[in-house]
């Protein structure tokens, strides 16, 4: 991975937000939630661990550690915000709360009884639990995630005799237990909903691709944010806003409405304003970067227009029909071609020929360098890259591979 490819003022040492913690009551208040230091776990797709691992790392963040499934690194709340706003492979962010040796129901009850859940949620408030067993004695994961939430709902009761409720969808504090050999690691969902929801798509498509990953693409792919990144199989333009995202060093999450601390008791409202604040202080949009966007079917083009538009980064943009068996940019461009190739999803789509004319044109240019995310590991040998580089990518249950190259111009 190349970490010039990462987002540099992320990099940057962190400087505390202006407003500082003795001007917010909530922070030093008995249910303060800003306070101390915790262990926390950025998760994301298998495969994609080395480039959230240098995305954290580029954060400045501390004992970071990479894992299977994810990222482990201690910090502040304050961290935790920066996380969520800037983690941009990341799918959430977990809070370890408690570990404790879980071989029977009373330890788990016991274990799960001595967190103060009243700093978290309301007794009118909503709970929803997430609860994973691996080679362990309690092996029932909705049994477990049910026997959680009677002892939590049942401490919150004890307050004022009303208790929260429970809501899948929408719950305003997630809570997560992952059990492996009878050890239990109880975590709060920090983010809330997938962070992959940045906020800004109004239009689904056909297959659009997860934000996160078309991130990991972009990173993965060592882009240097200036050159031309071209898409020719564009879509809604979900790699086109990731990349724009990145060369303009705007987070990711300033354009979601919500995360999960944000609904927790407790939550220090003036000093994650002050935060997002700082985010947004960030931004620099080049001028004259150029995303170039194509795709067979108008109506996506439409689409990411609209997507581009959202983030601001519209007139960077030019968006065509354009067929990709045909691709056939400019001589001495240089451009990076960053793409996720279609994996047949309409009966009849021929991918297999698709794959093999599409690489054809590409081994026509010179100087370019590219990174195209394709369904299969079959799919990705039918481009005949010579000199390229394949990295496994789990996209929603399916082995994916990226395939990275740099075409002549050596
Ligand atoms: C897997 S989707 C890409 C999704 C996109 N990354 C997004 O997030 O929306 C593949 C796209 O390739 C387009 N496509 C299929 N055949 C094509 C061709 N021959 N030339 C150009 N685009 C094509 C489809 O219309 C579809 O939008």
């Amino acid at each position: 991975m190349n970490r010039a490819a990462l987002d540099g003022s992320a990099a940057r040492p962190y400087r505390p937000a202006r407003a500082s913690r003795a001007t917010h009551p909530a922070a030093v208040g008995p249910l303060a939630l800003t306070a101390g230091r915790w262990t926390y776990f950025a998760t994301c797709a298998p495969g994609v661990e080395p480039i959230l691992h240098d995305e954290v790392r580029a954060l400045g963040l501390a004992t970071v550690e990479r894992q299977v499934g994810g990222v482990r690194f201690d910090g502040t709340m304050r961290d935790a915000w920066r996380a969520n706003l800037w983690l941009r492979t990341a799918v959430r962010v977990l809070r370890r709360e408690a570990r404790f040796e879980a071989a029977s129901e009373g330890a788990l009850d016991r274990g799960i009884g001595e967190i103060d859940w009243s700093r978290f949620v309301a007794s009118d408030g909503t709970l929803w639990i997430d609860a994973q067993t691996r080679e362990s004695s309690l092996d029932h994961s909705r049994y477990l995630a049910q026997r959680i939430k009677d002892v939590i709902v049942d401490q919150v009761r004890a307050g004022d005799g009303t208790r929260p409720d429970v809501d899948r969808e929408s719950a305003a504090v997630r809570v997560h237990l992952h059990l492996f050999r009878d050890r239990a690691t109880l975590s709060v969902d920090t983010s809330g909903a997938s962070l992959h929801r940045r906020g800004w798509r109004t239009a689904q498509g056909r297959a659009p691709l997860a934000e996160t990953l078309a991130a990991a693409i972009v990173l993965r792919s060592g882009w240097n944010r200036r050159a031309p990144l071209v898409d020719p199989f564009c879509g809604t333009g979900t790699v086109l806003v990731e990349g724009g995202l990145i060369a303009a060093n705007l987070a990711p999450g300033l354009t979601r409405e919500r995360f999960g601390f944000e609904r927790w008791r407790g939550h220090d409202a003036a000093g994650w304003a002050a935060a997002r604040e700082e985010a947004r202080a960030a931004a620099r949009i080049p001028k004259k970067l150029r995303l170039v966007g194509s795709d067979v079917v108008p109506a996506r083009l439409e689409e990411a227009r609209a997507h581009l538009e959202a983030v601001g980064l519209g007139h960077l943009a030019r968006l065509e029909v354009a067929d990709a068996r045909e691709f056939a940019p400019r001589p001495g461009w240089n451009a990076t071609v960053l793409s996720n190739l279609p994996y047949g999803e309409r009966v009849g789509d021929d991918v297999e020929a698709l794959h093999g004319a599409f690489g054809e044109r590409l081994r026509a240019l010179d100087g370019y360098s590219v990174a195209l995310l394709t369904g299969s590991s079959r799919l990705a040998g039918l481009l005949r890259l010579s000199r390229a580089e394949r990295h496994r990518i789990l996209n929603g249950g399916i082995e994916c591979q990226l395939v990275t190259a740099r075409i002549g111009g050596e």
